[in-house]
């Protein structure tokens, strides 16, 4: 092992007092301005540096990756981490990590936010009030759809999925349905008042549908033309988890038609550019990809990873065993670069 500190770089600025910690161990190259890194300048940026605290900003893979021989570990400060090559990543014995946990009740109050906000059309409502068009109350204006009773569906049912079927059985008294890779045991489903139905039955039969499932190559556009014409014209579809699972196009065409009552968006097929076909609809609500963003999540998730990238840097009280390593299998099987490079690279008490 080299006789020497370790090099990390931090891709964006996050919150420094917690980042700071890394200065005890590491020297560090932090980013001050919000960046979308080319992939030339990721490259350069991982050429000589052992670790990374990245961001679903940075999109890395193998050529990102192909001239970084110090490389042992990237932290993704995020849960959802389709911003990284894994497979790539592991064939080179670079070990990666997420947030998992500390994020999902806020992010599950955001869904839950913006579901509300799009049934009843609190939004549109706003603007339509400041725009100056409220000359007389009516019984009728802004006539929206109800929560409470309704028929609430979610696909996806990991820690994000569950939380907001919690939330929809317990508080507001909603039947929920939920599809999955798999189904959840019967007692985990029992906890939140949820029942496992197929796909197709799902989208017929749900007042409201919420997306928080990873995105994968296999559900690329899952919810797409043919997916929303199964849904009821009168419900809402609310994505919280990444822009490619839905096709916009067909959303804003449905939209449009009448074909779907309402949608919230948090997440974007090209972030941050969101379709003009979105834009000028008034029956969305468009929020900028902010579904974990508290504070309190925000920061807590920054020493989650922080923690990550030490524990895989083999520093600290976890040294060579980050918390929440995607490709753990490397720690076993022994090809993680971590762990041919020896075991601990500082052994100061965190
Ligand atoms: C945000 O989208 C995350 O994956 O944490």
């Amino acid at each position: 092992m080299a006789d020497r500190r370790p090099r990390v770089w931090v891709s964006q600025p996050l919150f420094d007092d917690t980042v700071a910690q890394l200065a005890a161990y590491c020297d560090v190259v932090a980013t001050e301005q919000v960046s979308a890194h080319s992939a030339a300048e990721l490259a350069a940026q991982l050429a000589d540096v052992d670790g990374a605290l990245v961001t679903l900003n940075d999109r890395i893979g193998a050529a990102e990756i192909a001239n970084a021989p110090a490389l042992k570990m990237i932290a993704n400060v995020g849960v959802g981490y389709n911003n990284l090559d894994i497979g790539a990543l592991s064939a080179a014995g670079i070990l990666a990590s997420n947030t998992p946990d500390v994020l999902t009740e806020t992010t599950a109050d955001l869904g839950f936010s913006l579901l509300m906000a799009a049934a009843r059309r609190i939004v549109e409502s706003d603007r339509w009030l400041r725009d100056g068009n409220w000359g007389q109350w009516s019984f009728t204006t802004m006539l929206g759809a109800d929560l409470h009773g309704s028929t609430l569906g979610i696909l996806g049912m990991g820690r994000i999925g569950q939380a907001i079927a919690r939330r929809g059985h317990h508080g507001f008294g909603m039947k929920v349905l939920y599809h999955n890779r798999s189904q959840l045991p019967a007692e985990q489903e029992q906890a939140v008042g949820a029942r496992y139905v197929g796909f197709d039955e799902l989208l017929a039969n749900v007042d409201h549908l919420v997306l928080v499932l990873p995105y994968t190559a296999q559900n690329h556009h899952i919810i797409n033309a043919a997916a929303l014409a199964q849904m009821k014209p009168s419900a809402t579809l609310v994505n919280i988890a990444r822009g490619g699972i839905v096709d916009e196009l067909a959303l804003a065409d449905a939209l449009a038609h009448g074909r779907l009552a309402s949608a919230a968006l948090d997440v974007y097929e090209n972030e941050p550019n969101v379709r003009p076909e979105l834009l000028a609809l008034c029956n969305i609500v468009l929020t900028p990809h902010i579904g974990s963003a508290s504070l309190a999540t925000r920061r807590a998730m920054v020493q989650v990873a922080v923690d990550n990238l030490l524990a895989g840097l083999g520093i600290g009280p976890d040294a060579g065993k980050p918390a929440n390593a995607i490709n753990a299998e490397l720690l076993g099987n022994g090809t993680a670069r971590i762990a041919a490079a020896g075991k601990k690279i500082g052994d100061k008490k965190r």
